[in-house]
């Protein structure tokens, strides 16, 4: 008998991707996806704890299903993610009504939990990180057009500010043969894009002189035939090589877009929180980067508020965004979080001065997000075409090389198609093109 399951994801990439994994392994277990909640016989919250907003909303959801369980207690309820792996048995204590709690590195458990919870067993906890059987999961059947596939796991560099380490383990690598071999099958089953995932991809198997380095893992994924992208997320500036910034140019398939968080322009903000670099080190990277690979796109993630930032250290972190020009910028107010080094140091910003240096450097950043995308219009770029846009039923939307999104006339045929599109007008969180070539580009 087909069961639906509803599944509620936070969080970051790591997180929708093990959402992703949870499905294709459910389907094992004769489950298939619903969006709708109240259809569902099984409910599955994943849940983030990086920063305060997506763990409060996990927890109002949560809630929201306690009634559902008290009208139809044969819902099954579980709660996977970081959260869960934090709170382990406290959460049950915490949430009676719930059916199973799931850290991130038990992933592949689920379907014996599910059977011993059918066979009525309550309060089912699983939390760790022992192996690294969870990173190598049933692919799904139809793998998406860009597929995550997991490299490593886990973060040793505790930031002062950060729960990664705790929540996800320390660092380990999965080994090279299993990546190619899951990207192979992966490409077999459609997938045009691979995207690497893990908290710091750059320090790929540090540890064992025996594997690949991360470059050596690019260089040999770059050979898969019928793969057409790869790019990598997240990258830590500490760790960011020359070895890397060569990759860019030597590997066609590779994508001209890094993403690498630089949290704060100011060095005491960054001594305090850990990081392990300068503000000095950081451009120093970009400069030589932007000299290697003119076109690169960089992305970044930044914090306000952090503990005992003045306003002069806010004012670097604006002079750093006008410095580099980031194509995008993700940007958050600092949550202290339980556990961490930072949360024993008074969370001493007011929550108006964050909101409004928040506001600040967002104004900033759309500002420079338009002027680059206007400066692509009249451009000719290669896009992957992904599916429908969201415009229009005459328009599809794909992405260039350097992530960003366009929509443009044209068919469904067209989907999965590395195609050459002029940009005609850059807006400001996407581009708008006309088909200039439908023919496929390069050796793909
Ligand atoms: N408060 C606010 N933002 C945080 N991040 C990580 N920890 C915190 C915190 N305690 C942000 C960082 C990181 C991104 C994933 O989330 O910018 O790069
Ligand atoms: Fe959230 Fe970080 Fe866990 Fe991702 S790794 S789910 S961002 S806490």
């Amino acid at each position: 008998m087909e069961r639906l399951v509803y599944i509620k994801t936070f969080g970051c990439q790591m997180n929708e991707h093990d959402s992703e994994r949870m499905l294709a392994l459910l389907a094992g277990c004769g489950y298939r996806e619903t969006l709708s909640w109240e259809k569902a016989q099984l409910i599955l919250v994943n849940t983030c704890t990086v920063r305060e907003k997506p763990e409060q909303k996990a927890y109002s959801i949560l809630g929201r299903f306690q009634s559902l369980k008290k009208r139809r207690p044969e819902v099954i309820l579980g709660v996977a993610g970081c959260v869960a792996q934090q709170e382990g048995e406290r959460m049950l204590a915490k949430f009676p009504f719930l059916d199973f709690v799931l850290g991130p590195g038990k992933i592949h458990l689920l379907p014996e939990i599910l059977k011993e919870v059918e066979r009525g067993r309550k309060g089912v906890c699983e939390v760790g990180f022992e192996d690294t059987r969870c990173m190598d999961l049933p692919l799904p059947p139809t793998p998406p057009l860009r597929a995550y596939v997991t490299i490593m796991e886990g973060c040793d560099n505790f930031c002062s500010y950060c729960i990664v380490p705790y929540v996800r383990g320390r660092e380990r690598s999965r080994p090279s043969d299993e990546i190619i071999s899951e990207i192979e099958a992966l490409v077999q089953r459609g997938a045009k894009e691979v995207i690497l995932l893990g908290q710091n991809v750059n320090s790929y198997a540090r540890n064992n002189p025996d594997e690949l380095t991360f470059p050596q893992l690019l260089a040999k994924i770059n050979e898969i035939q019928g793969l057409k992208r790869i790019r990598f997320t997240t990258s830590h500036p500490k760790d960011f090589t020359e070895e890397l910034m060569d990759a860019f140019g030597r590997l066609q398939r590779l994508c001209e877009h890094i993403h690498l968080p630089f949290q704060a322009g100011s060095n005491a903000v960054l001594e305090r929180m850990g990081r392990g670099y300068t503000r000095e080190q950081y451009l120093a990277k970009i400069k030589k980067l932007k000299g290697l690979i003119p076109n690169i796109s960089i992305t970044a993630d930044v914090m306000v508020g952090f503990p005992g930032e003045k306003e002069e250290d806010f004012i670097q972190t604006l002079e750093l965004m006008q410095e580099v020009e980031f194509d995008a910028l993700f940007s958050f107010k600092y949550s202290p979080r339980k556990g961490t080094k930072a949360a024993h140091w008074e969370d001493d910003v007011p929550p108006e001065v964050k909101q409004r240096r928040l506001e600040t450097l967002q104004e900033l950043q759309r500002e420079i997000t338009l002027r680059k995308n206007k400066e692509l219009e009249g451009e000719i770029k290669e896009v992957l075409v992904e599916g429908r846009s969201k415009n229009s039923p005459q328009e599809v939307m794909g992405r260039t090389r350097c992530n960003r999104i366009v929509n443009f006339p044209g068919g469904y045929e067209l989907v999965g198609r590395l195609v050459k599109v002029r940009i005609k007008e850059g807006l400001p969180n996407s581009l708008r093109g006309e088909l200039f070539d439908k023919e496929e580009t390069g050796d793909v």
